[in-house]
């Protein structure tokens, strides 16, 4: 087969594309179809140019921990407990060559004060599109295992659904939300996988990254912080020891912290416990800032005191800490 050097772009693309599809049954034709390709392009392999069309798992490509870090510190507002611990550990777990299980975060604390929001800054991270990605998959307790009677198919499809896409892309992401309100019986389902086995029936479960997201801890982690701001000390001089003993009354004997009896803290499966700080009205304003800019709109400091204020901060008397931290701040917005 010959091809034609003035064969356009697309024209190779579209051969590219159905070598892929036909991958599985005529290696000559995908020969034929790679040496065009490369013919064509002179210097970019077939993967390269394939995956600028398509999304493709890249599980060894390095993390770019600098982007990361970058994206933490101006995204994530008054969370520097958080940002430090999970940078990290994952840089630590990326430049692993050989990690000896799956790398499992989890992420405590008050309502609004960004769990979700830094889920979706890692994953973008790890793989470009984000939560749209093929190889993130996020998990809501009451959305998708939502009746106690059903555990034993939950646990079915859960383990299928793992297996299937970890077979996939090594570096899948699955995330959990609303740990506190899913039946620990859920999670067991997965426990194999998050452990220090090599393969499971053909499968190497141990450069996927689980993140389980959970309020279970946040009163406690409040109420460390405004014990802080009571004796007159920085909130940034909070460190991990002073969080780590309130963790552990509030999450590993809490019988609704989703995690309480399922074994994974037992067996120490978790790697890590990442607690996110109540956020003060300084932090809601550098919310609604944020939200203003992505907008694209100019900041009116006006409105920006003026969405604050309208938040309810607690406790009673103080009011530091707002109540749905930043949560409801874009729609509030909308009414200016
Ligand atoms: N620390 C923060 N820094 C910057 N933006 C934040 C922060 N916390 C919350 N936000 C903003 O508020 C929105 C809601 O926060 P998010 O959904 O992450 O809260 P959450 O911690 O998951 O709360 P919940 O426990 O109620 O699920 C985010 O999409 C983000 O825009
Ligand atoms: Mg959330």
């Amino acid at each position: 087969m010959r091809l034609d050097p003035r064969l356009g772009g697309a024209a190779a693309l579209r051969l590219l594309l159905a070598a892929h599809v036909v991958a599985a049954f005529e290696p000559i034709t995908v020969g034929i179809a790679i040496g065009a390709a490369s013919a064509l392009t002179g210097y970019l392999s077939y993967k390269d140019l394939y995956c600028r069309f398509a999304e493709c798992c890249r599980s060894e490509r390095p993390l770019n921990a600098s982007a990361l870090k970058q994206d933490l510190e101006e995204k994530l507002f008054g969370q520097h407990l958080a940002t430090e611990v999970i940078l990290k550990a994952l840089t630590g777990f990326k430049n692993n060559k050989n990690p000896k299980k799956p790398l499992t975060l989890s992420l405590h604390g008050w309502a609004g004060t960004g769990k979700n929001f830094v889920s979706q800054i890692v994953a973008e991270n790890l793989h470009p599109k984000g939560l749209k990605s093929n190889f993130v998959h996020l998990f809501v307790s009451t959305l998708h295992f939502p009746h106690e009677q059903h555990i034993k198919l939950y646990q079915d499809q859960l383990q299928r659904w793992i297996r299937g896409n970890v077979s996939a892309c090594a570096g899948s992401v699955f995330i959990f939300d609303e740990m506190d309100k899913l039946h620990p019986g859920v999670i067991d389902a997965i426990k194999p996988f998050l452990d220090y086995y090599e393969q499971i029936d053909g499968v190497s479960y141990r450069k996927a990254i689980f993140i389980f997201l959970s309020n279970a801890g946040g009163d406690l982690i409040t109420k460390t912080a405004l014990d802080f701001w009571r004796a007159g000390r920085k909130r940034e001089d909070i460190q991990l020891k002073d969080l780590e003993a309130v963790l552990s009354v509030g999450v590993f004997n809490n019988k609704h912290s989703g995690l309480w009896h399922s074994g994974l803290i037992d067996r120490n499966l978790i790697d890590y416990f990442i607690p996110f700080l109540p956020l003060e009205y300084r932090h809601v304003k550098m919310c609604v800032r944020a939200e203003m800019k992505a907008r694209g709109s100019a900041i009116d400091e006006d409105v920006v005191t003026r969405v604050a204020e309208e938040m309810t901060f607690f406790p009673k008397d103080e009011k530091i800490y707002s109540d749905k931290g930043c949560k409801t701040v874009q729609s509030r917005l909308d009414f200016y």
